[in-house]
């Protein structure tokens, strides 16, 4: 059968029809919301992130008074980043695994005061002087130990035991969720045996699986004081152009203890996220990062789109698999859903 007998008009005719066909739905509980909390600021002090309009950083209290806010919306879960002051930022990365650090604090003053579910990021950016991931080792122009095509190299088994201290910090704070970013191999595996040692196997762990190095993260880097002083991020975070060492890194967190997997950024990416749902039975998240806030927000403000695009992205990035999305729309979709 064929046209004239099949029109598919007929299911577009009007709104009630459209909604009882419609196939994808974004729903409250799919909303995961980022927040930044920065040492040293007052109450009521609150810094909006230039390169990410009506986002902020926050001292605990207007953090968390945000997030009961959002809560009583109908908000589930909230994603912590940290920003540490300046000057005690070190090689290592010190004040992420201080147990009075700053996402520490958030963490238990947001468990006190919500029931949210809350996920602390693991990763060493936001604390280090240098602003890697990990722990670093320069070499000088002519090392003959020098494989590196910018002479830094990021030590995966050295960054190791500060991410796990990290993670484990986080737990005992309160943290729902640990979510590790750092990508260095194997860290899944070190933070679930060491959460287990430490009594928390009901911590999940959902990982930064298949986290590319991507231009869309500059307005977090921005927002979280975390570029790096040298080099970047490509000898750790994946290469743009390659879907099956997705498949591969997803594999590895599942066999390491992953409770979910993560594909970031999304809508550059929907063709992973796509893959990544085909492949595997573990609930799977998206991060729709900074940069494609900042994309369509800039197109808003221009008046070169309407807030139609967001809803629109942020279903595309469902219907390509995503089981729940972390979005700095979050706000803006509790309001219109
Ligand atoms: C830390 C981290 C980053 C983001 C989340 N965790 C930045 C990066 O890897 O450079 C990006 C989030 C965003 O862009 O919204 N490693």
């Amino acid at each position: 059968m064929d046209y004239p007998l099949v029109r598919m008009r007929r299911l577009r005719k009007n709104a009630n029809i459209r909604d009882i066909v419609r196939e994808t739905k974004l729903n409250k509980e799919d909303l995961i919301y980022p927040i930044y909390f920065k040492e040293g600021l007052k109450k009521g002090q609150k810094e909006e992130i230039s390169t990410m309009p009506g986002q902020y950083r926050y001292s605990i209290e207007d953090g968390v008074a945000y997030a009961k806010e959002l809560e009583a919306k109908g908000l589930k879960s909230i994603i912590l980043f940290g920003i540490p002051k300046e000057e005690t930022k070190d090689e290592i990365g010190s004040p992420a695994f201080d147990d009075e650090g700053i996402v520490q604090n958030a963490i238990r003053a947001l468990k006190k005061e919500t029931d949210l579910i809350v996920i602390a990021d693991v990763c060493l950016c936001e604390y280090t002087s240098h602003g890697h991931c990990g722990l670093i080792r320069t070499y000088d122009k002519g090392d003959i130990n020098d494989d590196t095509d910018d002479g830094i190299k990021i030590l995966n088994d050295a960054s190791l035991k500060y991410l796990v201290k990290t993670a484990v910090s986080q737990a005992k704070a309160g943290a729902d969720v640990i979510a590790p970013s750092d990508m260095m191999d194997g860290r899944v595996q070190a933070i679930r045996q060491a959460l287990d040692e430490e009594g928390f196997f009901d911590v999940m762990i959902i990982s930064y699986s298949a986290k590319y190095a991507s231009s869309f993260y500059a307005p977090f880097r921005e927002a979280a004081c975390s570029t790096p002083g040298l080099g970047n991020r490509k000898s750790y975070q994946m290469d743009p152009a390659n879907s099956r060492e997705a498949v591969r890194e997803c594999e590895l967190d599942l066999i390491e203890g992953a409770d979910m997997l993560m594909v970031k950024p999304a809508l550059p990416y929907l063709d992973i996220i796509k893959t990544i749902k085909e492949e595997f039975s573990l609930p799977l998240v998206s991060y729709n990062v900074s940069g494609e806030y900042s994309m369509i927000m800039a197109a808003i403000e221009k008046g070169y789109l309407t807030e139609e695009s967001i809803m629109e992205s942020l279903l595309s990035i469902k219907r390509a698999g995503s089981d729940l999305i972390i979005s700095y729309f979050t706000p803006y979709l509790l309001d219109n859903l």
